[in-house]
């Protein structure tokens, strides 16, 4: 019996930082869903106890801990899972080096399998999406964004109706047309091991001297996106993604240990796009994830000369000159129908 999805990656404009108990967020969040990155996950259930992960075809052994934690976690909801032996086949669209992180697409792409197979086995799933999404949740806090399409919002906060610390659910407010297929052209500044895991991140955020203003101020944002999003103001849209890429760094750099993510072509990076934005009027913005690799944010009228800048000015600044187009996508969907 088997299960095979595709599911993408997301990046957040309001970050997830700081957790508490089993992958609860200290702050509400708020991501585009991507569409080229991806990864395409098969699981099998055999009868050969234990757990093998394939990575692009070639056995993986380094993975299997990774796996084995999420399914100890997952199957305190199906406990079925213990029953058999489990066979991961997965490959990520984007390449390994990228230093794109596979956590949130690899582990949306392992839970949908899951409560596929729940189903296939005769299992009532009374909402499969909302329970995928909080089994990947399990395996990586954002993954659980991955398991829809669009804006995706994930921790209980007043403005979303319907907000969960359990799960993610799509945006339920009106969206300007503006947002409808945002790209993001991910820079690829370093490649390598990120010499602060996000789970440390996470951690030190529990001691963080910042860390209740931090949180009430996720809470605004999320607030404050929602005339932004409707409205379709670039500007403040602009404004905001920046402010809360710029303040997650700026925790990093407030920790304590204290370190710092963003190399120096992050920098120059974000320097060209704020220049670029200035001289032209173009509405193009970055934002980052915990790493030093820029998300350059434009809508889709935007891309002629967006593409442009980037060609000319910021693959210069890049690894190997590379970068990664992508845009805002429909979520996952099933490779075996
Ligand atoms: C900076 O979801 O990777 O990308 O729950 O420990 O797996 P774990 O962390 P992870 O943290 C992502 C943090 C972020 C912001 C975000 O995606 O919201």
């Amino acid at each position: 019996m088997k299960s095979a999805f595709r599911a993408p990656s997301n990046i957040a404009l309001v970050k997830y930082w700081g957790k508490y108990g089993v992958q609860l967020p200290s702050n509400p969040s708020i991501s585009f869903t991507l569409d080229a990155c991806a990864t395409e996950t098969t699981l099998e259930l055999t009868e050969t106890p234990g757990i093998r992960v394939a990575l692009d075809g070639v056995d993986t052994p380094s993975f299997v801990p990774k796996v084995a934690q999420f399914v100890e976690r997952a199957a305190t909801r199906h406990p079925w899972l213990k029953d058999y032996g489990l066979n991961v086949q997965t490959h990520n669209s984007f390449p390994h080096s990228s230093g794109i992180a596979s956590s949130a697409s690899g582990m949306s792409a392992l839970a949908l399998c899951v409560v596929d197979l729940a189903r296939q086995l005769g299992h009532e799933v009374a909402d499969p999406k909302q329970e995928a999404s909080i089994l990947a949740r399990l395996g990586s806090g954002s993954a659980c964004r991955s398991v829809f399409g669009g804006l995706v919002v994930w921790g209980e906060t007043h403005s979303i109706p319907g907000s969960s610390q359990e799960f993610g659910v799509e945006y339920p407010h009106p969206v300007h047309d503006v947002f409808r297929g945002y790209r993001d052209v991910v820079a690829l500044v370093d490649v390598g091991q990120k010499a602060v895991s996000s789970t440390t991140g996470h951690q030190l955020m529990e001691q963080h001297p910042f860390r209740s203003q931090r949180f009430a101020q996720a809470h605004d944002h999320l607030a404050s996106l929602g005339p932004i999003l409707a409205s379709g103001d670039l500007e403040a849209f602009m404004e905001l993604v920046e402010l809360e890429a710029l303040t997650l760094h700026g925790l990093m750099m407030s920790s304590s240990p204290s370190y710092i993510l963003m190399r120096p072509n992050t920098l120059r990076i974000i320097e060209a796009i704020r220049g670029f934005r200035r001289e032209t009027g173009t509405p193009i913005s970055f934002t980052l994830d915990a790493g030093a690799n820029v998300h350059i944010l434009f809508p889709e009228h935007a891309e002629q000369s967006a593409l442009q800048f980037v060609e000319e000015q910021v693959k210069p600044w890049c690894k190997d000159g590379r970068a990664i187009a992508d845009r805002v996508g429909q979520g996952p969907v099933s490779l075996l129908q």
